[in-house]
């Protein structure tokens, strides 16, 4: 079934952060990331009122942005070993100094292990790393114990409640296998004690790209469980969740309203407690999603019955937001000659996969509806935005394509951050 939705109008687009789409294109090819680090740095400093901002690797990590980000005096989180390999490589030490700060603050550990479970790799670098652990499951407990008796962890809680964008980025309440139940927390906190772990942080994240509304309930309930865990704690964390404007008409969240939630949980803890306590936020999404953009070549233009279909050299194994959840991507064009083009017409645009999802312009549920751009021509350059936040890092080989390079662009310059895969990759440790 067709919906006959259609979405908001897409312009042209010639430049990303000053640098020429066209020219970007030619030196590196198509599809490609492109991020942005002056964006990425606003972003940062956007929050600078938290003790702790740690980013969600997992919207982003490349090397070359983790590195930006820790130069910003962001953390980060890692939820398996690879992130932990990647937030080492970019420079971040692996455990913090036991002493308080100058503004009596509680040590931040510079990287947070936070997951469900520890496979068996997991486990191996958090104890030869001697990485903080945020534990969403109980069995965690004992299981680090065992290779790391005596530390301090923090508790992952599921409040009971949660929401994102979609169904599939909640992460709370009964539909979710996130975090520990919160009921369960006094039986976990005995658990802790005989496995000899002192629990040092507490934690929520209750979805991704949800709402101020819903994040807001987030404190009051953090703040139960905090009463239930006593002087322990030294930190406490709001997760991640932050939403950033994806559609026409959608704005910036409110964000000193929300730190000024946070702040005043905390301090009712410290007043409670008689010491210091370190506020953490966690996002992904928000640090990096408005610095990156997919560049695409249209490279067939076609009518089947009456809907007109963009065909462009980015798939679903590029991004996979749109297939995945019915994802909104604003988009523009950047026409690779000077020919005048024709108005505005509603097209769907589509990738080269061997699969009908394979449609930028779907709603959730997998409907095809169509965009407003601009009459495009064979070889004009697409510009998908906002992807910088679970674009590249979700993309796949599907179809035997190579991951697509990164680029980016800082000031007046740009540069290859990861090389476009090759067909020689794409076999690596495969025999006959
Ligand atoms: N902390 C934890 C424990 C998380 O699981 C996540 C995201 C974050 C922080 C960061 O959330 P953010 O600030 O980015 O909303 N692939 C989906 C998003 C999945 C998010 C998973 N966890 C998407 O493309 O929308």
């Amino acid at each position: 079934m067709i919906a006959s939705m259609t979405t908001a109008t897409g312009g042209f687009r010639h430049e990303i952060a000053g640098a020429s789409v066209a020219a970007l294109a030619k030196q590196y090819g198509t599809p490609i990331y492109v991020y942005d680090a002056e964006t990425i740095r606003r972003r940062c400093r956007d929050l600078a009122a938290w003790d702790t901002v740690r980013f969600a690797q997992k919207a982003c990590s490349n090397l070359a942005v983790l590195d930006l980000i820790r130069r910003e005096g962001v953390l980060v989180d890692a939820v398996s070993t690879g992130e932990i390999h990647r937030a080492l490589a970019a420079g971040y030490p692996a455990h913090a100094a036991h002493q308080p700060g100058p503004d009596g603050l509680p040590p931040a550990q510079p990287i947070v292990y936070t997951a469900d479970i520890f496979d068996r790799d997991s486990l191996e670098a958090v104890v030869k790393h001697g990485i903080h652990v945020n534990c969403g499951s109980a069995d965690m407990l004992e299981q680090l114990a065992e290779r790391m008796p005596g530390a301090d962890v923090t508790l992952r809680v599921n409040p009971g409640f949660g929401h994102g964008h979609s169904q599939k980025t909640n992460t709370g309440g009964e539909g979710s296998k996130h975090g520990i139940w919160h009921e369960e927390i006094p039986d976990v906190l005995r658990r802790a004690e005989w496995a000899g772990l002192a629990v040092s942080g507490l934690h929520m994240h209750i979805g991704s790209g949800t709402d101020l509304v819903h994040l807001a309930e987030v404190a009051e309930a953090l703040e139960r469980v905090a009463i239930e865990v006593g002087r322990s704690l030294t930190m406490v964390s709001a997760g991640g969740g932050l939403p950033v404007p994806y559609k026409p008409g959608e704005v910036h969240a409110d964000l000193s309203g929300y730190f000024t939630l946070w702040d005043a949980t905390r301090k009712r803890l410290e007043d409670r407690f008689g010491h210091r306590i370190r506020l953490e936020i966690e996002p992904g999404r928000y640090l990096t999603a408005e610095s990156g953009s997919v560049i695409t070549e249209v490279r067939a233009i076609k009518t089947q019955g009456a809907r007109k279909y963009l065909l462009v050299d980015a798939g679903f194994n590029t991004l996979a937001r749109p297939v995945l959840y019915g994802s909104y991507h604003p988009m523009s064009l950047c026409p690779q000659d000077a020919a005048p083009r024709g108005a505005a017409e509603e097209v769907a645009v589509g990738g080269p996969l061997c699969e009908s999802g394979d449609i930028f312009t779907q709603t959730d549920g997998g409907f095809v509806a169509t965009r407003s751009l601009p009459a495009a021509a064979v070889g004009d350059l697409l510009v998908i935005e906002i992807a910088g936040a679970y674009g590249f890092v979700m993309a796949s080989n599907y179809n035997s394509k190579p991951l697509p390079a990164e680029v980016l662009i800082d000031g007046t310059a740009h540069r290859l951050v990861r090389a476009r895969q090759t067909p020689e990759d794409l076999v690596r440790g495969e025999c006959v």
